[in-house]
């Protein structure tokens, strides 16, 4: 298995391995740990089966079925994440995100395996939230130490439900407009990871609302100050789709978006997700400080 790092900060395309094969414990203890490392991994060609990329997914933990995401027919821990060439509107992803970050367990972990690509665009962006946590200016870090974020279900609540237009299209089914979306869910601002020591800030403009002890009015122009530096092009890396490409994520130390630059182009791919630890089970104790300078903890 060879590593070769996209960017100074995010994202290795792994070579040298066939995931349709079955992975030992050696491999995927492995694969954790690389994961953690480079917060994004990349492999081509694999054309994965949906078992084998169930396979895959349970190497990094449990499979996770999510809600208001219609799953695919028979496959309920697979989400069909499709547009079609001919539809009109936005895609699935295509805000800035952590992945359903407002549930009490959001996934640790995603992965998207790419069945058919448009002849260009179509490429997902992530950005590495640790990075961006550890060059934050020091007051911003003081205001989000020990602090919690409220995320809430907006795009399936009604309170905060998007206009028409910047929906995703026809071809993923969501649950809308549920009052139980709009209930608040705290959780950290600040996570330490389990594997790096590394500290990130848990925070992602789709879903978050406003911080603890702050109005929205308050939280707005704070979130946005944090979200326009986490989301720098320094911290970020790009991957441009092939069909049997895969990306894995560690979702809670990333925040990532789908580019809708494609109109006119089919985009077929699938997406599992796997569950960790609770965000509250990785806070950032009150006396371990910003965690700015343990960002190279090494890896067993
Ligand atoms: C997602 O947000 O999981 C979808 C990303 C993509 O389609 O590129």
């Amino acid at each position: 298995m060879e590593e070769h790092r996209l960017t100074g900060t995010i994202g290795a395309e792994i070579t040298g391995i066939d995931l349709r094969q079955p992975i030992s414990d050696d491999l995927a203890e492995e694969l954790r740990h690389t994961l953690a490392r480079h917060q994004v991994l990349f492999f081509r060609n694999q054309h994965l089966s949906l078992d084998q990329l169930k396979a895959l997914t349970r190497a990094f933990g449990p499979l996770m079925r999510l809600p208001y995401v219609q799953p695919l027919a028979g496959e309920p821990e697979v989400i069909r994440v499709l547009k079609e060439a001919d539809e009109p509107g936005g895609v699935f992803g295509g805000d800035w995100h952590t992945d359903f970050s407002f549930l009490e367990q959001p996934p640790a972990g995603s992965i998207l395996s790419a069945e058919v690509v448009p002849t260009h665009g179509g490429d997902t962006v992530w950005v590495n939230q640790a990075v961006a946590w550890e060059t934050l200016p020091e007051p911003l870090q003081q205001l989000l130490a020990g602090r919690d974020a409220i995320h809430v279900g907006k795009p399936y609540g009604v309170k905060w439900a998007p206009p028409a237009k910047e929906r995703a299209g026809a071809s993923i089914k969501m649950t809308r407009g549920d009052p139980e979306a709009d209930s608040e869910r705290a959780h950290p601002a600040v996570i330490r990871h389990p594997l790096t020591g590394r500290a990130a800030a848990f925070l992602n403009p789709l879903y978050v609302t406003r911080l603890d002890g702050l109005t929205e009015a308050e939280s707005r122009p704070i979130l946005d100050q944090i979200q326009r530096h986490a989301t720098r092009p320094e911290f970020s890396c790009r991957f441009r789709w092939s069909a049997g490409a895969l990306a894995i994520w560690d979702n809670l130390f990333t925040q990532h978006y789908a580019v809708n630059d494609y109109q006119g182009h089919r985009r077929l791919m699938y997406r599992t997700t796997f569950a960790g630890p609770a965000p509250r089970e990785l806070a950032l104790s009150p006396t371990s400080g910003t965690g700015a300078r343990r960002g190279s903890a090494s890896l067993s």
